[in-house]
């Protein structure tokens, strides 16, 4: 990874900073840090001295981890900053939060916030170069990198394949990323769920909206299983979880009643019995934990590449 290649933009705070050519730099770059990842030493100098900020105003597992793993493999120190335990239940602004772990020399952050935008606004308050882990119902860029990373992994390219986005579309940040990369890729993209969590505007992005489930995996090649985000929804948009699992829950019977073998992912966190049962997530159609282990390399190359623009 000597000449390396430049991204477009100097931060990541959505799919929306990235052309094709972008993403399929990341995509090289991930590729050969996977290869690392696999070898018995799996860590590289590349980000020796470079100092990483996670700051995660909301819980997250895989993401944090993620994001922590992927800058050790790459020698980089990192700092955790948790809001629950910090000074922001005392009334500090995220501003002021923000410039204080800066004033300890810190390059780069990594931020998830419960507000859709939080990354866009503090790129234009500080210096340091930003990484979006999620901004509430906006964008999650490296989840949707690392979903199509996976999909060419499993299938070659991403370009003609047809992937349909299940679930809670309105309150996802997944979804709204995942179209963008998807379509800038080249896939067809459908979303499916009751027409009450699609948004209106979602026809305008260039997807097919479908509400019957069985139609939607008939079309797909890949079904992408969405968790239902009640923590983002401020009043009822289905009479119970019962009756949303019997519309758009996927279990093994549906499967296997399919005309043809697709695969299904998830971004996780799963609700095992909701949206999809213990024996489809756990079946050899599942690629959910392809998709973890993707992420640290995809990380990895979103971290490398940003920090060629320092
Ligand atoms: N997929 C995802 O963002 O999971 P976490 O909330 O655990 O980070």
């Amino acid at each position: 990874m000597a000449d390396q290649q430049k991204l477009s933009s100097r931060h990541l705070l959505g799919i929306k900073d990235l052309n094709r050519n972008d993403i399929e730099l990341i995509f090289e770059t991930a590729a050969n840090f996977k290869a690392v990842l696999n070898r018995p030493i799996k860590k590289v100098p590349s980000l020796r001295d470079v100092t990483i900020a996670n700051i995660f105003f909301e819980n997250s597992t895989r993401t944090r981890l993620s994001f922590e793993l992927a800058q050790k493999r790459l020698s980089a120190d990192t700092v955790n900053f948790a809001a629950a335990s910090s000074s922001v239940s005392k009334g500090e602004t995220l501003i002021d939060t923000v410039n204080n772990i800066l004033a300890m020399k810190v390059d780069m952050v990594v931020m998830r916030h419960p507000y859709a935008g939080a990354g866009i606004f503090l790129s234009r308050h500080i210096k340091a170069q930003i990484v979006n882990a999620g901004d509430g119902a906006h964008e999650h860029p490296t989840q949707a990198l690392l979903d199509a990373f996976s999909i060419r992994e499993k299938y070659g390219e991403v370009s003609g394949k047809k992937v349909v986005i299940v679930g809670d579309i309105l309150h996802s940040r997944v979804a709204l990323s995942n179209i963008l990369c998807l379509k800038q890729l080249g896939a067809e993209v459908m979303v499916c769920g009751p027409t009450t969590l699609i948004p209106k505007f979602i026809g305008s992005l260039g997807v097919k909206v479908e509400h019957n489930l069985i139609k939607a995996l008939n079309w797909c090649d890949v079904a992408n299983m969405l968790r239902i985000q009640l923590e983002r929804q401020d009043i009822k948009y289905f009479p119970s979880l019962r009756e949303y699992t019997m519309l758009y829950g996927l279990n093994k019977k549906i499967l296997d009643f399919l005309d043809k073998e697709i695969t299904v992912m998830h971004p996780g966190p799963i609700n095992r019995g909701v949206e999809i049962t213990s024996d489809v997530a756990d079946s050899k159609q599942s690629i959910i934990l392809d998709q973890v282990e993707n992420g640290v390399a995809v990380r990895m190359a979103v971290l490398y590449l940003l920090a060629g623009q320092m």
